[in-house]
């Protein structure tokens, strides 16, 4: 895998508007001694860099670009689209986004624009072409950063001119009004539509909205940020054609299909924020640098923010530990990120973020937190012969936002937290040391083949066209796992009648006929392995498995609980519950021992993980106390926060 980048790339968001030109020397002394190869400049100065309509001051942009090339730093140049400047709202105040009670959300924070309004769409690429114009050759450029995270705040809007471009947008899928009666299922509660024109977005509404008009405006939603993004990327591509092109994703969030984004960058980019007083922060932060990774399909990818310390937008924003920061930094490095870069250089003395931490806090460079940084900047220049080295995997979860959106739906069997539910599956094979990647729904057989195990975490809508994949797969070897509530409606989130599970039924040699709920209780379960259900029983019917285990207690006493079947060479398991880590990890355990997979950690220790990146394994404890770890058949014990490096013969 070759990086688009010489070495690991180290640095943040750098901010110079904020401070006086005489600060701006001092910075880039400071960014040298730090160890910092680049700054991304310019994401939110719109407003300065046009102050009015159509006039453009780019004298200070100029001014800081000259002084970093100056100093060796490299550039990630922002389109700066991200906030629009007050004279553009006042004159187009139709432009505002509008939430899904009617209220307009006014000027005087950022992303004030409705992801389909026209004006904003055309002044953007208006900006943006000025700044291609006038930076494609400025030897400091090494990449467009376009807007800033996309549907941060603002990930849909319900203002008239998005509920025209759904309508265009529904229009070009269905073809037809007949056709989207026929999927949205509107023979109910008299919602039929004779033409395209009667269609509305999801507002609020007397009662549950219809499923599948909720789930295509979460798709348009998704779409209508991406078109913005696409745009703004033709400009780009157009004016300077050698310039790699990212924006900042925001790991598992839910609005924004990332599977579908992933095509239209250079490298893939992520926003992480583990929150340093949870300790189990750093299993999300994991999954989170895995998925990345996964969504490149081997492009590089960058670790575009993250904070050094605190951030300012939790009830209570703990600082990291000393040490934490640099687990949270290795950890990305160790699972792919040619480099870690964060928000933000220099802590703000004004405005909404100045109690977030930063690369130079409020206390100056003679600081706890700034020492890390120039340590964590020497350290990276020490390991970067990683860069370009691929991470293995031997599993893959499959993942996708379709079925995150189904969960989200009102009047289902139960509340569903989809990404905890990944993460219940995630964990027992991060635990163990074993390589995971995300596996969209659209893998092909060639994708599906590189892993052994592939797990389906609660993946309640799925097109048939997987499971048949799946059902070759497991015949071809695999290990298939599947949890609770997986495939139980299509990608139109209609029912799958017969016994839920669609075609995996025959894969799974079980059925499914009811839900059973159990509100926050555990469900004990007797058989070969060990651990609980939680929250949830499911009456299933065996036809052609092995029960391995059964539930012990609760409505569906005596019931199948966890079953496997073995079809050709492979094998496929069934969990009718949420797996308690005891059970996750005991399904993990059987799955991989029978394919052959051997984890880099052999007992699990708390908050230990280790990853091998090419030439190094990097092995981390992102807990508060000691730890004494197996790996890869070597003892070691690391301190509160530590880390090793260890090179790989
Ligand atoms: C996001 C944004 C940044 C900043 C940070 C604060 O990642 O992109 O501009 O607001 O959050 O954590």
């Amino acid at each position: 895998m070759a990086s688009l980048f010489p070495t690991l790339r180290y640095g943040g968001d750098y901010n110079p508007e904020q401070w006086p030109r005489e600060v701006w020397d001092e910075d880039v002394a400071l960014m040298r001694g730090a160890g910092v190869t680049t700054a991304t400049v310019g994401v939110f100065s719109w407003g300065l860099l046009e102050p009015s309509d159509g006039e453009y001051d780019f004298e200070w942009l100029d001014d800081i670009m000259d002084r970093l090339h100056e100093g060796g730093i490299r550039v990630i140049l922002a389109t700066a689209t991200a906030a629009p400047p007050a004279w553009l709202v006042k004159a187009h105040p139709e432009m505002l986004p509008v939430d899904v009670n009617g209220t307009t959300l006014a000027f005087g924070s950022r992303q004030s624009y409705s992801p389909s309004s026209s004006a904003y769409l055309e002044h953007a690429l208006r900006l943006v072409t000025k700044m291609a114009e006038r930076y494609g050759s400025h030897p400091a450029v090494e990449a467009w950063h376009i807007n800033n995270e996309y549907g941060c705040h603002v990930t849909r809007s319900y203002d008239a001119e998005s509920a025209a471009a759904f309508r265009v947008w529904l229009e070009a899928r269905y073809g037809t009004i007949e056709e989207l009666n026929r999927v949205w299922g509107t023979a109910f509660w008299s919602q039929h539509y004779s033409s395209f024109d009667e269609v509305g977005v999801p507002s609020a509404t007397p009662t549950f909205g219809n499923p599948g008009q909720n789930l295509d405006f979460d798709r348009f939603s998704s779409d209508a940020l991406l078109r913005l993004h696409r745009a703004e990327h033709e400009v780009l591509r157009r004016i300077t054609p050698d310039i790699p092109i990212t924006t900042n994703f925001m790991g598992f969030f839910p609005d924004v299909d990332y599977w579908a984004w992933a095509p239209y960058v250079d490298f893939v980019t992520d926003d992480s924020y583990p929150d340093p007083a949870d300790p189990d922060s750093y299993v999300v932060a994991a999954a989170t640098r895995d998925l990345m990774r996964s969504l490149g399909g081997g492009k590089s990818w960058l670790l575009m923010e993250q904070a050094p310390s605190a951030v300012n937008w939790r009830n209570d924003n703990a600082p990291k530990a000393p040490g934490q920061h640099r687990g949270h930094t290795l950890q990305a490095i160790g699972r792919g990120s040619d480099g870690a870069l964060h928000f933000q250089w220099r802590q703000s003395k004004a405005g909404a973020e100045k109690f977030h931490s930063a690369m130079v806090p409020h206390a100056g460079p003679d600081s706890r937190v700034h020492r890390e940084v120039q340590a964590l900047g020497a350290e990276l220049a020490s390991i970067e012969g990683v860069i370009g080295e691929g991470v293995d995997a031997s599993v893959g979860l499959v993942f996708s936002w379709d079925a995150w959106w189904a969960t989200r739906q009102y009047a289902t069997p139960s509340r569903l937290d989809y990404v905890a539910e990944v993460l219940d599956w995630y964990r027992p094979f991060l635990d163990r040391g074993v390589g995971c990647d995300f596996v969209s729904v659209e893998a092909t057989d060639e994708v599906l083949a590189q892993y052994r195990v592939i797990v389906l975490p609660s993946l309640v809508a799925v097109p048939e066209a997987l499971l048949e994949r799946l059902d070759a797969w497991v015949t071809a070897g695999g290990t298939l796992v599947v949890g609770r509530q997986s495939a139980i409606l299509d990608e139109n989130l209609h029912v799958r009648l017969g016994g839920y599970l669609g075609a995996l039924r025959r894969t799974l040699g079980v059925r499914v006929e009811e839900f059973a709920p159990c509100a926050e209780r555990a469900v004990t379960l007797d058989g070969s392995v060990e651990g609980h259900g939680v929250d949830w029983q499911e009456f299933v019917v065996v036809d052609d498995a092995e029960i391995v285990a059964s539930f012990a207690d609760g409505l569906t006493a005596g019931g199948a609980a966890v079953t496997r079947r073995e079809q050709g060479t492979g094998s496929a398991w069934y969990v009718a519950t949420r797996p308690d880590a005891q059970l996750a990890g005991a399904v993990a355990a059987r799955a991989l021992a029978e394919t052959g997979v051997e984890g880099l950690i052999a007992t699990p220790a708390p908050g230990v993980e280790a990853v091998e990146r090419g030439s190094v394994r990097f092995i981390i404890n992102h807990s508060g106390t000691e730890q004494t770890v197996t790996v890869a058949g070597e003892g070691l014990t690391l301190a509160a926060h530590d880390a090793v490096l260890v090179p790989r013969h």
